[in-house]
């Protein structure tokens, strides 16, 4: 199989597209640490791969904090006896108007979607150094790191601060054989979105086919990205978005 071996890290891999992504890294034959601020759902996503014959452990963790990251990544390794790759993909929303944006608003978001994808990319690339083993990091984006919505400032700094990060880190660590990359989803079937009907319906007519893309249409890109397949492919994000940024 094409992740035989390979022990890799979903954050927010309980739920929505990192969850999609876990089940299919597992289906390639890797090890997947499910690391998620939810643990009972973490935990049942774990389940779900062992029933199908996987490979998982589950992690509790709260991305935005450094030590728990670099926790997460030490007890992978000294459990597994490697780490080939972190997918660093947990995230928020917090919507609100400009003027209502204050500073506790903008920070939650930055530290969530932002700061961890720097612990994920930091603590993770130290760790295949010293291990001395090849690697891939995959970072969650989003179209919004490229376009503006009102309500968004700062999930539109966060995930725009992603895709720049993604570049450079590349940059950085091809000389390592770690390759970095990104997607950026358009909008997707998740929780993430609410509960609102009509909300996801005119968020989906934004998409060239006029409906929200189901979250294992990420994960089929997030999954390829992590094989050898894609071994061309760096410091890119690429856009799961059904055209809409086209
Ligand atoms: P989701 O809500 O289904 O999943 C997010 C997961 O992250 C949840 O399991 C949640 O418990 C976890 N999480 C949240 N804060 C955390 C923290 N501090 N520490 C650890 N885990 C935490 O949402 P979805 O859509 O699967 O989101 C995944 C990523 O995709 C996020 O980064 C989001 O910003 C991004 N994204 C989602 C889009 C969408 O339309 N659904 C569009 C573009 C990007």
């Amino acid at each position: 199989m094409e992740l035989e071996k390979q022990v890799l890290i979903v954050t927010g891999g309980a739920s929505g597209i990192g969850k999609e992504s876990a089940l299919q890294l597992a289906k390639l034959g890797a090890t997947v640490v499910v690391a998620d601020l939810n643990e009972d759902e973490a935990k049942d996503v774990v389940e779900e791969i062992e029933n199908n014959d996987g490979k998982a452990a589950s992690y509790k963790i709260d991305v935005s904090k450094g030590d728990d990251v670099k926790a997460l990544i030490d007890w992978t390794a000294d459990k597994y006896g490697t780490f080939n790759g972190i997918f660093n993909n947990a995230g928020i929303g917090l919507v609100k108007p400009f003027l209502e944006m204050d500073p506790a608003s903008y920070h939650k978001v930055i530290e969530v979607d932002q700061h961890s994808v720097y612990y994920g990319m930091y603590y993770g690339a130290k760790k295949m150094v010293e291990l001395g083993v090849e690697g891939t990091i995959v970072n969650t984006a989003s179209i919004y790191g490229s376009m503006v919505a009102t309500g968004s400032f700062n999930y539109h700094a966060a995930k725009a601060a992603v895709k720049i990060m993604t570049q450079s880190g590349a940059l950085e660590l091809a000389e390592h054989n770690i390759r970095v990359v990104g997607v950026a989803p358009g909008f997707i079937d998740t929780p993430i979105l609410g509960e609102d009907v009509e909300t996801k319906a005119y968020l989906g007519n934004l998409h060239m086919n006029k409906k929200l893309i189901q979250p294992e249409k990420v994960a089929n890109v997030v999954s390829f990205l992590f094989t050898s397949k894609a071994s061309a492919i760096n410091g890119q994000t690429i856009p799961v978005d059904d055209g809409f940024l086209s």
